[in-house]
């Protein structure tokens, strides 16, 4: 699914550069001066932004030159794509012995200075993250030359696809419901060290399934982070920004009014709660009106209902039990709360999550979920 992405992004990144990251360190010291005179006011240190931090770390990673990324793609040879998104184009590569280590290379199509700051924030995100549930980028490739700039990106390989792909390609077996369940709590783990395992807040922005990528083992990554931001800092409450993002998974305050928070994410992971239960995409054109967008449908199937179970994805068949699909889904009706606040902390939804998959893992017990004493101890916890 295509991104909308109109970039009037009002709230320029203060302390972030448009240059390469290479060439930021012509400017290291000039940045650090602004940044010690623009916190001078604050009375407690702050934390260090992500260009701050990335500083320390950029050594990690592999500057290549354009010509070795063409030699691992064959010329990025059409054979070897293997996917195309709103950056450019995914190839599959082989870096040349002696390293000829298999690797993901994102190409960004030439388009000017915006896709030169997404480029650069996933290289400083990425640059600076580190966990098992967020994709490792290996390196860049950042060239200005007579005929054009070259953006590329490096990343691990992740050889079976993405969360996108195994729930709607009908030509891929069915995913089975416990692997869903724990292909949501392995991504909401990355998420919850984005909102709160790092010294700055990260707010991912752009959640939906197509950026949850696989492992042969059905172990989740987030990927793309081209769109992240720092979360808000001192008194600020959220981050104002024109949205960016993909229809269908972005927060309504967001799109509305362009309050970008944690809880923006929070939305977006809700709106993928559905798309495990459903076996439906977040937006759908081909199908009747009232069922084109998944939101908009599965309100007419409340949980509490005896409908309910009709909007389960009829492929998962007799594996999954009721009770434990509800749960689920109020869980993400809670994550779809209209108020950001009432949403639920991602901590809780990981919390939320392993209950879940407890009960699935006990055929017996997950039938008790649907006795009031296990659901009430479920929606504590997210509540
Ligand atoms: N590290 C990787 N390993 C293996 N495949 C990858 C990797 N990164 C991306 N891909 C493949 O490339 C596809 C396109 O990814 P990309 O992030 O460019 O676009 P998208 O997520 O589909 O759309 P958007 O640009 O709107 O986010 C992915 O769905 C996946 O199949
Ligand atoms: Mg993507």
């Amino acid at each position: 699914m295509k991104c909308f992405r109109y970039y009037k992004d009002k709230c320029k990144t203060k302390r972030g550069s448009n240059s390469a990251p290479e060439l930021q360190n012509q400017r290291k010291q000039k940045n650090l001066v602004l940044d010690r005179v623009t916190k001078s006011s604050d009375s407690f240190p702050s934390p260090r932004s992500i260009p701050e931090l990335y500083r320390e770390k950029e050594h990690n990673l592999r500057v290549f030159t354009f010509q070795e990324l063409r030699d691992a793609t064959n010329g990025f040879n059409r054979l070897l794509k293997i996917g195309e998104g709103g950056f450019g184009s995914v190839y599959k590569g082989t870096i040349r012995p002696p390293d000829g280590q298999v690797v993901a290379i994102k190409k960004l199509n030439r388009d000017g200075s915006q896709g030169h700051k997404e480029w650069l924030a996933e290289v400083q995100f990425l640059g600076v993250v580190n966990h098992p549930n967020l994709v490792k980028l290996l390196g860049y490739c950042c060239v200005d030359g007579e005929r054009g700039m070259q953006r590329l990106l490096v990343y691990e390989f992740m050889p079976n696809m993405s969360l996108e792909d195994h729930l709607f390609n009908r030509a891929l077996p069915i995913l089975p419901w416990k692997t869903r369940l724990q292909i949501m709590l392995g991504v909401a783990q990355g998420l919850a060290y984005l909102h709160g395992g790092l010294e700055v807040q990260v707010i991912y922005r752009d959640f939906k399934s197509s950026n949850v990528l696989l492992d042969n083992n059905f172990q989740p990554k987030l990927s793309d982070f081209g769109l992240a931001r720092e979360g808000p800092t001192g008194d600020r409450t959220h981050v104002s920004t024109a949205p960016v993002g993909t229809y269908g998974y972005a927060a309504p305050e967001y799109v509305e009014l362009g309050r970008l928070t944690i809880h923006s994410d929070i939305w977006g992971f809700g709106v993928v709660l559905y798309e495990i239960l459903t076996g439906r995409r977040a937006l759908e054109r081909n199908r009747p009106t009232g069922e084109q967008k998944l939101l908009v449908w599965v309100k007419q199937y409340p949980t509490d209902s005896k409908r309910f179970s009709m909007i389960i994805d009829p492929r998962l068949g007799k594996q999954y039990s009721v009770g434990a699909a509800r749960e689920i889904a109020k869980l993400a009706d809670s994550c779809l709360d209209k108020n950001p606040k009432d949403r639920p902390a991602i901590s809780q939804v990981v919390q939320s999550l392993k209950q879940a998959i407890e009960y699935s893992e006990e055929p017996s017990t997950s039938k008790n979920m649907t006795s009031k004493s296990s659901q009430s101890k479920l929606i504590r916890k997210v509540k």
